[in-house]
C-alpha cells in the first residue's frame, strides 16, 4: 500500500516535470523592445571588480554601452555618488549616449529606488530590460530582482558586471538566475539582439564591434577576409 501510493506520487512527479520543461518559452531579446541600462560603471567601482581581468573587463563595459548605440536602444546611465570615490562614469560611455537620461542617484543603492531612474526606464514602454553594472552582487543584482518583480524581463551582461571575486560573482549570478534573470555573455547579447547576419544590424556593424571587443571573433572574421582576398574561400559568413 505504502509502496503503491508513493509510485503514484512519483508518476504525479515525473508528470508535472515534463510539463514543465515541455511548457518551456524561450523568450529571446528583441532589439525593438529592450532597454539597455548602464549601471555603475564608475571609474572608482572599477577597481573593486577582481573577479575578471582588467583589460577585458574594461572592454566589456563599453561594449554594453556600445551596444545601445548599434542598435539604436533606448539607453540609460546611472550613477551612485559619483562626486566621491565612487568616481564618474568614463567617459568614453557619455561619449555614446550624450542625449541619453543620466540618473545621478546621492544614496539609493538599488537603482529602482529612485523615482526618477524608474520613471525613466518605464517612459521607454519597453518591456525587456538588458543590464550589467558594478557591483554585479549589488547594483546590479538588486536592480534586476526590483525589475522582475515590476514584471520585466530581464538579461543581465555577465561580462560588463564586476565584483570582488569569482565567488562572489558565482553568487550573485546564481541568486539572479533563481530568480528568473537571464544571465548571459556579452557575445549573446549582441548575437540575440542580431539574430540573423544578413539583418541590420548585421555583418555589416557586428564585425568591426567584435573586431574591437571580442577579438577572438574579429581575428576569426579577417583570417576569413584574408581568405576571401586569397581566393581561398567563398564570402559566406559562418558563426
Ligand atoms: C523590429 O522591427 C522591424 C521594423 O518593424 C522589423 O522588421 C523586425 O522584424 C523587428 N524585429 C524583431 C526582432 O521583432
Ligand atoms: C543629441 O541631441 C542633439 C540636439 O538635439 C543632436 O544634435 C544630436 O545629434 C544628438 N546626438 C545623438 C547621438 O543622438
Ligand atoms: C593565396 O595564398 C597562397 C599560399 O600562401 C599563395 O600561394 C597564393 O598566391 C595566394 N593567392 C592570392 C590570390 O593571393
Amino acid at each position: 500500500m505504502l509502496f503503491r501510493s508513493s509510485s503514484v506520487v512519483l508518476s504525479a512527479i515525473v508528470l508535472a516535470l515534463s510539463t514543465i520543461v515541455a511548457g518551456y518559452k524561450y523568450e529571446r531579446i528583441d532589439k525593438n523592445n529592450s532597454v539597455l541600462l548602464v549601471v555603475d560603471h564608475q571609474e572608482g567601482l572599477f577597481q573593486l571588480s577582481r573577479d575578471q581581468h582588467p583589460v577585458a573587463f574594461k572592454s566589456s563595459i563599453l561594449a554594453h554601452a556600445t551596444l545601445g548605440k548599434i542598435f539604436n536602444l533606448p539607453t540609460i546611465l546611472t550613477t551612485s555618488a559619483e562626486t566621491g570615490p565612487n568616481g564618474p562614469l568614463p567617459q568614453e560611455i557619455i561619449a555614446l549616449h550624450p542625449n541619453a537620461s543620466f540618473i545621478k542617484r546621492n544614496g539609493e543603492v538599488n537603482a529602482w529606488d529612485n523615482s526618477q531612474f524608474k520613471a525613466a526606464v518605464k517612459a521607454t514602454g519597453k518591456k525587456q530590460v538588458i543590464l550589467a553594472g558594478i557591483t554585479t552582487d549589488v547594483c546590479t543584482t538588486f536592480l534586476a530582482l526590483s525589475l522582475l518583480e515590476e514584471g520585466y524581463a530581464v538579461f543581465a551582461n555577465s561580462d560588463a558586471s564586476g565584483t570582488f571575486d569569482e565567488k562572489t560573482a558565482r553568487e550573485a549570478n546564481d541568486r539572479m538566475r533563481d530568480a528568473g534573470v537571464q544571465v548571459l555573455s556579452m557575445f549573446a547579447v549582441a548575437l540575440e539582439l542580431m539574430r540573423d547576419w544578413r539583418n541590420t544590424p548585421g555583418a555589416t556593424e557586428l564585425l568591426p564591434f567584435f573586431d574591437t571587443y571580442l577579438p577572438e571573433y574579429g581575428l576569426l572574421a579577417r583570417a576569413h577576409d584574408a581568405a576571401i582576398t586569397n581566393g581561398t574561400a567563398s564570402g559566406l559568413i559562418v558563426a
